[in-house]
Parts: structure tokens; sequence; C-alpha cells
């Protein structure tokens, strides 16, 4: 596939995704989400790449979804289609750890899209919201249930009712976004701890990001229950030997990422 809105990098073990219709703010037509679902694919099936970074051009990360696109949309369409459905959630099913470092602006579907990511690295000139409401529609790419699990009952519904955004403070005070990076420096971060992911044992970040998700899905003991059974499963792989001989002869271990 010849990108249009994105462009694919590798960096070592590390995929980038960088989103380039710069001058719509990153808004995410059709277009750019088919483009993004293939790039995850392509880098989910790279036997060489153990982490994906999302990330936007310009100043934003993604402003939603594009309201030009949407403007005159029907709802046999949206249903006929799939809308949203169809091309927008395939990194929710990626395996393999995706960053979202945050640039700018992650508004309505960006915001959703960030947040669909394992953890979100912001960028201090990052802002977050859900402003459909304020466009006449209302989130409907994950924000109302996401938003409200990562940050409350009470600030997600005035997030999603007023249509406010918050400044990269802010989310990072209410648990929306791991840690707060000077704007210049955000991607070089996020590669450092892309790079840093990718380089322990890849069935061991896959098996750990699948336990922790499992958190958002279940009761506390069927939680434990499941990583439980997850932890028991690591004397399956080699790398796991590796790790406790380097560790006791007090070398750096050589994965083989099986
Ligand atoms: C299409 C968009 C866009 C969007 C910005 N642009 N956001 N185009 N869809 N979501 C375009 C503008 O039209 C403009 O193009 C260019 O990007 C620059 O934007 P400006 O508005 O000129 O920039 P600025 O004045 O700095 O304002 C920035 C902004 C504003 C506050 C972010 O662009 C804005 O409010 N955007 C919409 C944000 C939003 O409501 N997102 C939620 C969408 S709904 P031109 O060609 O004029 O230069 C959604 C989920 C829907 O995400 C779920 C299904 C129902």
């Amino acid at each position: 596939m010849i990108y249009e809105t994105l462009r694919l990098e590798r960096r070592g073990r590390v995929g980038i995704v960088t989103l380039v219709r710069a001058d719509a703010l990153n808004a995410l037509n059709e277009r750019l989400m088919d483009e993004l679902t293939h790039a995850v694919d392509v880098l989910e099936a790279d036997a060489e790449i153990g982490c994906l970074i999302l990330t936007g051009s310009g100043r934003a990360f993604a402003a939603g979804a594009d309201i030009k696109e949407m403007a005159f949309k029907t709802y046999p369409q949206a249903y006929g289609e799939d809308f949203i459905t169809r091309n927008w959630e395939r990194i929710t099913r990626t395996r393999k750890p995706v960053i979202a470092a945050v640039n700018g602006l992650a508004l309505g579907g960006g915001c959703e899209l960030a947040m669909m990511c394992d953890f979100i690295l912001a960028a201090d000139n990052a802002r977050f919201g859900q402003p459909e409401i304020t466009v006449g529609v209302m989130p409907g790419a994950g924000g109302t249930q996401r938003l409200a699990r990562f940050i409350g009952k009470s600030k997600a519904m005035e997030m999603c009712l007023s249509g406010r955004m918050m400044d990269a403070a802010e989310a990072e005070r209410c648990g929306l976004v791991s840690r707060i990076v000077p704007a210049d420096q955000l991607l070089e971060e996020a590669i450092r701890t892309a790079e840093k992911i990718a380089g322990h044992p890849q069935p061991m970040v896959m098996l750990t990001k699948e336990a922790v998700n499992r958190a958002y899905e279940t009761t506390l003991s069927e939680g434990v229950r499941f990583e439980r059974r997850l932890a028991q499963s690591v004397f399956a792989f080699a790398d796991q030997r590796e790790g406790a001989v380097a560790f006791i002869e007090k070398r750096a271990p050589e994965y083989k990422h099986r």
C-alpha cells in the first residue's frame, strides 16, 4: 500500500507511524484509518519489530474524525459501512505494545485513538479533549468508556458534556498520560522508551501487556488467576532461562525473543 496520510519508519526494533495530514491537523478520514490499519498489520507481522509508536506531524496528534467527510453522512451509510468499527480499532488488537506520543492536539477521535494505545507520552504542549458535542455529535470510538476508566466519572463526564480541553499537566495529574516530556524531545524520548521495551523478551512483553489489559475487563480475583496462568507459562520460553542465567553470571542477557 502506498501511504498518503502517514509515514512508516523503522528504528531498530521500533516501528514509528507518523500521521502526516498536518494541514488538516491530522483529522482522521477513511483513507487515514485504512492506512493506519495496514501499517499496524505490517508492523505486527514483522518479527524484527518489538514496539510501536504512534505520533502526529505538525501541531496535532489528531484533531478528531474528519468533520468534512462526516458532514453529510447518513445513518444507513454509517451502519452499512460499519463506520468506526470497520477500520478504527486495529490498534486495540495489537499484541505488541503501542505508545501514543501525543504532540499538540488530541481531540475527539484523536484522543480516542491515543487512549487505544497502551500508554500515552505527552509533549508539554499537548491538549486533550472530547469536543464532539461542540460540533453536534458525541464520542463514537470509545471516548465515553475509555476516558471514564482513565480519569474517573466526574472529569470524564465534564469533558464529554462541555467539550473542554485539558492541558498536559492536568492530563498527567488525572492519570490520562504516563509522563510529560518537553515537546522538542517527545519523539526521542518515545523512541528511547520503545527501544527499552523492545529490548525485553518479546513473549514476556506480550504476556505482560495482555495481563495488564485484563485488569480492565474482569474482576480482581479472575484477573489475578489469569495473570498466574500467564506467569506460569513463562517457563516455556528460552528467554526465561537466559534472563535468570545472565543475572546469576552477572552479564547482559542475550534474548532470542522466544
Ligand atoms: C476536518 C479539520 C478538523 C477535523 C481541524 N481541521 N480539525 N478538518 N476535521 N476534525 C482543519 C480545519 O478545517 C482547517 O482546515 C485546518 O484543519 C486547521 O484548523 P483550524 O480550525 O484553522 O485551526 P485552529 O483555528 O488552530 O483550531 C484548531 C481546533 C479546530 C480548535 C482544533 O480546528 C477544531 O475545533 N477542530 C475540530 C475539533 C473537533 O471537534 N474534533 C472532534 C470531531 S468529531 P482549512 O482547510 O480550513 O485550513 C469526532 C468523533 C465523531 O472526532 C464520532 C462519530 C459521531
